[in-house]
């Protein structure tokens, strides 16, 4: 199976490549490393002792695009580009607006060109109107509360209505919730620039030592400790959700939606804690105010992709925390490393 995939090079899309690879899928990884380096492409074909095509470029020049899916010919798509800091996006809404889903429809565009239409793509958990209280089902109201969210939310609609509209489309859309974890070799692993906005790989600075303390975003939840719950995925489990996607999307067609979590609840303290078992170190930390805009507790319902897609989870907490460890330690400057 050939295999197109945007934003490659990133933590979700390396991952996802090298688990491709083992399956013997061609790939092609398209992507414009502002947010990823193409070290790990290297790493990615090394840990797979595969070769795969890499093309720079970026999902808005619908060109660079065609080029690339013309020479790829591709039976499907798996699109991960995207612009993803929560925060930025009130920033910076027109730039979330542009990249994320004027890309996304030059994305679909090119496949029309180019006669692919199967494409599996990378929602989040942050679609969901969290008025409802946690778990969520597929079926629940979306009111995302964030520019980012809602470029997830719109372009959910857009691949709805261009499935629709071909009888030969088949889109499958997954809504990650908490991803984090890093692949066992400790090789590729999430590399956020500057100081991390999400907790696990600020827990990881601060158990290295470049990171002095955490700030505990709340301590008067309606939780068991206080602290903010999220269900949280092995970035190996979601990779594999991506391979079981495509299965399906290879022979149902039509549009579909399916959480990837594991349906199981961490709070900050507990995440913390399994972090402290796992790098042998007590992680200094203090309860501060709570983060605009945060949720007390965010976990999926998962049945609906076991039952259709097949897929569930297998990782655990510690499994996270022991590979995101493993990453930070063997890569203190991420990818700036080398190869
Ligand atoms: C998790 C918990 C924080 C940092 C975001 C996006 C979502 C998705 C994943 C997609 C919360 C607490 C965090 C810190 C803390 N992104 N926390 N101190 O907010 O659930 O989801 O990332 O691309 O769309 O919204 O993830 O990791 O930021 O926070 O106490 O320094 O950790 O309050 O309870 P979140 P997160």
């Amino acid at each position: 199976m050939r295999v197109f995939v945007t934003g490659g090079a990133g933590f979700i899309g390396s991952h996802t490549l090298v688990q491709l690879l083992r399956q013997n899928a061609e790939v092609t990884a398209f992507d414009n490393y502002s947010n990823s380096s193409p070290v790990a492409l290297a790493r990615v074909k090394r840990l797979a002792q595969s070769d795969l095509s890499s093309v720079e470029g970026d999902i808005c020049n619908r060109a660079a695009l065609e080029t690339a899916m013309r020479a790829a010919k591709p039976d499907a798509v798996i699109h991960f580009a995207g612009l993803k800091a929560v925060g930025e996006s009130s920033e910076k809404p027109l730039s979330y607006y542009k990249n994320n889903i004027a890309g996304s429809i030059a994305l679909l565009e090119t496949m029309d060109a180019v006669g692919c239409r199967n494409i599996v793509f990378s929602s989040s958990a942050t679609v969901y109107d969290p008025a409802k209280a946690a778990p969520f089902t597929e079926e629940d109201p979306l009111g995302a509360v964030n520019p980012y969210g809602r470029t997830k939310q719109f372009i959910e609609e857009i691949i709805r209505d261009w499935a629709a509209a071909n009888s030969d489309a088949s889109a499958a859309i997954l809504r990650y919730f908490n991803p984090v974890g890093a692949h066992v070799s400790g090789d590729i692993g999430e590399d956020p620039v500057g100081i991390p906005n999400n907790l696990m790989p600020f827990i990881a600075r601060v158990a290295a030592g470049s990171l002095p303390r955490l700030q505990v975003f709340g301590g008067d939840y309606p939780t068991s400790d206080g602290t903010g719950a999220r269900d949280y995925i092995h970035v190996e489990d979601l990779a594999s959700a991506h391979l079981a996607a495509l299965k399906y999307a290879a022979t149902v067609k039509g549009c579909d939606v399916f959480n990837i979590g594991t349906g199981r609840s961490t709070t900050v303290l507990e995440m913390l804690h399994a972090f402290e078992q796992a790098c042998g170190k007590a992680i200094a930390y203090r309860i501060t105010e709570r983060r605009a805009g945060d949720v007390a507790s965010s976990v999926a319902d998962v049945s609906k992709a076991k039952r259709i897609l097949g897929w569930q989870a297998k990782y655990d907490v510690a499994d996270m925390c022991q590979s995101s460890w493993n990453w930070q330690s063997r890569n203190p400057k991420g990818y700036d490393n080398g190869q």
